[in-house]
């Protein structure tokens, strides 16, 4: 709907405006083909801000592309804070790194190549500490798994968000599932989501220059005080997938 985009541009005029860096970053994106699927400015915008709500130090990320998310999570972390970004196609994480550089962002943010699935298991099994927000938006198919890993590098309070979850209402189409795995692979998740005893969730529907789509917001639960969960830093077991 042509006034939900014009709304949008509206709030993004007033509250997230771009500067050379965020458009650059797009221009090139585009100049090298990359498909038109970062988040919008408004919602970078949102992102950035549950960042600093939920104070992070350190982010993790699903899915960079050209690191369009990745600068509007980065300039929400204090000076020492750290981000992590995951992605499998070198050629995006090659425009991404260029993009966090001319941001002046490669202090804060890095880059790691590969199938997200291993470089998650390879975090875990680094002792990696938990990191305070994690925002899932790579391959669809895989959100459920991306989500039971991403509990293994949480602590009790950790804000876990996934983009595309309502797929302009596909999600609600009991066929679409069978003819889009992407879609099915969304429903599996959010499933699984809202039988986690381990995280309180909610989701977010959005309208606006991406068309209709949806954020999911988790945060992850402690056990309570004096369970074995309850320490600062205890990681709780992912029971969710
Ligand atoms: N977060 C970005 C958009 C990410 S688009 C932004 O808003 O700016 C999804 C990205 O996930 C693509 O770059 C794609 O190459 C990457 N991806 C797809 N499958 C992946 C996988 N298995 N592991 C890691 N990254 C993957
Ligand atoms: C697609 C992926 C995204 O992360 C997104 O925000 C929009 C579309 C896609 O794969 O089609
Ligand atoms: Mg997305």
């Amino acid at each position: 709907m042509e006034i939900f985009s014009a709304v949008d541009g509206y709030i993004g005029g007033l509250f997230a405006k771009e500067d050379e860096a965020l458009t650059a970053a797009l221009h090139d994106m585009r100049e090298a083909g990359l498909p038109e699927i970062s988040v919008s400015p408004v919602l970078g915008k949102f992102l950035h801000m549950l960042a600093k709500l939920a104070g992070a130090r350190r982010i993790l990320e699903i899915g960079t592309l050209g690191g369009y998310s990745a600068i509007w999570l980065a300039r929400a972390l204090p000076e020492d804070g750290q981000l992590i970004t995951l992605e499998i196609d070198p050629l995006n994480a090659k425009i991404a790194r260029r993009n966090l550089a001319r941001a002046m962002l490669l202090g804060t943010a890095e880059v790691r190549e590969g199938p997200a699935a291993g470089l998650l298991r390879q975090l875990i099994a680094a002792g990696e500490p938990p990191f305070d927000m994690i925002f899932i938006d790579a391959d669809k198919e895989s959100y459920a798994e991306y989500f039971e890993l991403s509990l293994k590098l949480s602590r009790p309070g950790t804000l876990i968000a996934a983009d595309n979850v309502i797929r302009a209402g596909r999600v609600l189409d009991p066929d679409a599932g069978a003819t889009d795995p992407r879609v099915a692979g969304i429903v599996r998740f959010t499933d699984v989501l809202a039988g986690c005893p381990d995280a309180e969730a909610t989701m977010v529907q959005w309208v606006g220059t991406k068309g209709h789509d949806g954020v999911a917001l988790a945060i992850v639960k402690g056990r309570g005080p004096g369970s074995p969960h309850s320490g600062k830093n205890q990681v709780p077991a992912a029971r969710c997938a």
